[in-house]
């Protein structure tokens, strides 16, 4: 089943994450859904608040530009630590179609997440994985990339983050693999 993806201007987005105490065949039919709606906008990421959903679970599929990487799912991940050096790269959002912007973030991070089953993971990620779970776990403390742009920079996207907020433009599948 396909969810509606939210975009810029929903409440859900800026709206609080609750942790996640059942981990059953619901939570996992959430993340199927979740898998096929990323799949049909083309993105690469996708947290649960992005589908109108205020939990802690974001899901992540790096194949279409890593060829080692596969799905990957998060459920109440926290991030612990963050690497000293960092890098930019110019991101987009499914929930905020048409923007791109250098962000500068991190290149390692330190996690602990469950996965789908409830199994407990404690890793340290570098690269590219690095920075789309910094993205995505963003949309979980109700932060987009947008805010991590100067207040030049913001100045700029003004304009059509008024017209994604007034449902001027719409997310379109894209192959820019939006997070
Ligand atoms: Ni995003």
């Amino acid at each position: 089943m396909l969810y509606e993806i939210q975009t810029y201007g929903k409440d859900v987005l800026r709206t609080k994450t609750e942790k996640i105490l059942q981990i059953d065949d619901n939570l996992r039919e959430i993340v199927a859904n979740m898998f096929e709606t990323m799949y049909a906008a083309e993105g690469i990421g996708l947290a649960a608040p992005q589908v109108d959903n205020s939990i802690r679970l974001f899901v992540i599929d790096l194949a279409p530009i890593d060829e080692e990487e596969g799905r990957r799912v998060f459920v109440n991940p926290k991030i612990l630590e963050f690497g000293d050096t960092q890098d930019e790269y110019e991101e987009g959002c499914l929930s905020i179609p048409t923007i791109k912007e250098i962000v500068t973030r991190p290149t390692s991070i330190r996690i602990t997440y469950q996965d789908m089953y409830g199994k407990h993971y404690d890793e340290e990620i570098d690269g590219f994985l690095a920075r789309v779970i910094q993205h995505e776990y963003d949309h979980l403390e109700k932060t987009l990339f947008i805010d991590h742009l100067s207040s030049l920079k913001k100045s700029l996207i003004k304009k059509t983050l008024k017209k994604i907020a007034s449902g001027e433009i719409e997310v379109e599948a894209s192959e820019n693999f939006e997070l």
